[in-house]
């Protein structure tokens, strides 16, 4: 039996073997960082300029209840509490900083409550009880136009 070394060096001129090996090697590195930069890219979107846009939310300041201190709304994936303080504003992320859940605005008692383990925050967003250890997000707002805005 011959080697097959032989054949292929006998069969294929030095340089066009030369050739194919170098068409291999590029081949592989080719396939090499596309694969790599798949699994980058994956990992890591903002590379590629993916960001996340930010949602804004507006509300005319005049049509805030006029009985109530608060309303309930959503800017981009978040829900959250408005409230209104003569002519101040305020807004928390009412997801729960434990685990996710989304916390409960109650009036009565002036505190969020997140039901999934009993955390309990003040009106500002602080917790006082259950296993929370981290504050409400506070949402960033400003007002423009005789509208509130609040930043996602
Ligand atoms: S998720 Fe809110 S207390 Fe656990």
């Amino acid at each position: 039996m011959e080697d097959i070394n032989k054949i292929s060096k006998t069969q294929l001129p030095e340089g066009r073997r030369d050739f194919l090996k170098n068409v291999v090697k590029i081949t592989g590195i080719f396939t090499l960082f596309s694969s790599l930069s798949v699994i980058i890219l994956s990992i890591f979107p903002s590379i590629i300029g993916e960001k996340k846009r930010s949602q804004r939310f507006a509300l005319a300041v005049d049509s805030f209840p006029t009985d109530q201190e608060y309303l309930i709304g959503k800017v981009g994936d978040k829900n959250f509490v408005l409230f209104k303080d003569n002519t101040t504003f305020s807004a928390y992320n009412l997801q729960c900083t434990h685990a996710g859940c989304t916390t409960q605005w109650q009036p009565k008692t002036e505190q969020f409550y997140c039901a999934c383990h009993n955390g309990i925050f003040d009106k500002n967003g602080k917790p006082i009880s259950g296993p929370p250890n981290k504050p409400l997000e506070k949402l960033m707002l400003y007002t423009e136009n005789s509208h509130i805005i609040i930043i996602e």
